[in-house]
């Protein structure tokens, strides 16, 4: 098997690449670098730079590297932006999940594993979120995932394509600091941001029904995401026509107080938040049961919170060695 990994030189799509390989399987990278990095992708691993809007390059590395399997990462994913940029995110999200799924079947690639997100809840009023919880994306983002997933069913149906929609938690952590996320719009490399810049945490409200009034989610180590990918990929390879949703977390709500406390207390600061007005669209609690991928292909997490904030901390500090406190 060789599988395309579109956003490969990505967070996490790095992350991906690194466990597929690992784990003995072939891996092309095919990626527009617009947020990549090149340094990202392993000796060894082919890089095709391009973008999935551009179906003639796709079908040329396709066909080149003899492609069975796609794992398609690619995608923008800032909710805020998606507001202020629709159209933008609708084409690059969804156009661009169309035309590599016009290639894929058209050179009749075997498996899709498609890049979905927790998103797609929009505000779920449950204690854990399954697979059945009723799906209504506040923003833009989370509606080009949404609507990535029927695309990604209706062709799995209509071709016998092998499809899974994978449904990310928050994922945090990195494999080494050089494979951190250098990206600074989720809630850890935010408080570390105003950590060393020796300002206060910002809690974004701290008024919602839960039991320290501050918003519950639930993360997940990358390392844990990918090797997920890779049981995924496995499952799509035994067991063609295949058609999978899997909600990807560890199934326990952890409160942005709490993150604040446990980041405090990893990175030496110790300096206490305050609190802010709420975020619009953010919902109280967002935790996944992770009962079906457990069952389904008997993959469960096994890195803790501990894990991803000093793995995430090595990586900042990897870039920024005047914020290791000492
Ligand atoms: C987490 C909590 C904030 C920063 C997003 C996407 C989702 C997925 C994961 C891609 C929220 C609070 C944050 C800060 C804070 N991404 N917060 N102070 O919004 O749960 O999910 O990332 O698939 O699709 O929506 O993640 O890290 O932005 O926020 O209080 O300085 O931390 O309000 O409650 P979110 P986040």
């Amino acid at each position: 098997m060789t599988w395309l990994i579109t956003g490969g030189a990505g967070y996490i799509g790095a992350h991906v690449v690194r466990a597929m390989t690992e784990a003995g399987e072939r891996a092309v990278v095919y990626d527009d670098l617009s947020a990549g990095l090149a340094e990202r992708v392993p000796d060894g691993v082919p890089l095709v730079v391009g973008s999935t809007l551009d179906g003639e390059r796709v079908a040329r590395a396709l066909a080149e590297h003899e492609v069975t399997g796609v794992v398609h990462l690619a995608a923008l994913k800032q909710v805020g932006e998606s507001v202020d940029r629709p159209l933008l995110y609708y084409r690059q999200n969804v156009e661009g999940l169309r035309v590599l799924l016009e290639a894929v079947t058209a050179a009749e690639v075997a498996s899709f594993v498609f890049s979905s997100s927790a998103a797609v809840y929009g505000l779920p009023d449950v204690d854990l979120v399954t697979e059945e919880t009723p799906c209504a994306p506040m923003s833009p983002y989370g509606e080009t995932k949404l609507a990535g997933e029927w695309l990604v069913r209706a062709t799995g149906r209509a071709t016998g394509l092998s499809t899974a929609s994978l449904r990310y938690f928050n994922v945090a952590g990195a494999a080494a600091p050089e494979l951190a996320d250098t990206g600074v719009s989720n809630l850890i490399p935010l408080v570390f941001e105003k950590l060393t810049e020796n300002a206060p945490p910002r809690i974004f409200g701290d008024d919602y029904p839960t039991p320290d009034g501050t918003c519950v989610r639930d993360y997940i180590h990358v390392v844990d995401l990918a090797e997920a990918h890779v049981a995924t990929a496995r499952a799509l390879q035994a067991s063609p026509g295949s058609a999978l949703t899997l909600n990807i977390g560890r199934g326990e709500g952890v409160s942005v107080r709490e993150m604040i406390d446990r980041i405090n207390a990893v990175t030496g600061y110790h300096r206490p938040p305050t609190v802010t007005r709420r975020r619009p669209g953010d919902p109280a609690r967002v935790v996944a049961s992770a009962t079906r991928i457990a069952t389904e292909l008997g993959w469960h997490a096994k890195h803790d919170i501990e894990d991803m904030i000093t793995s995430a901390w090595e990586g900042w500090v990897h870039l920024r060695p005047e914020a290791a406190r000492s």
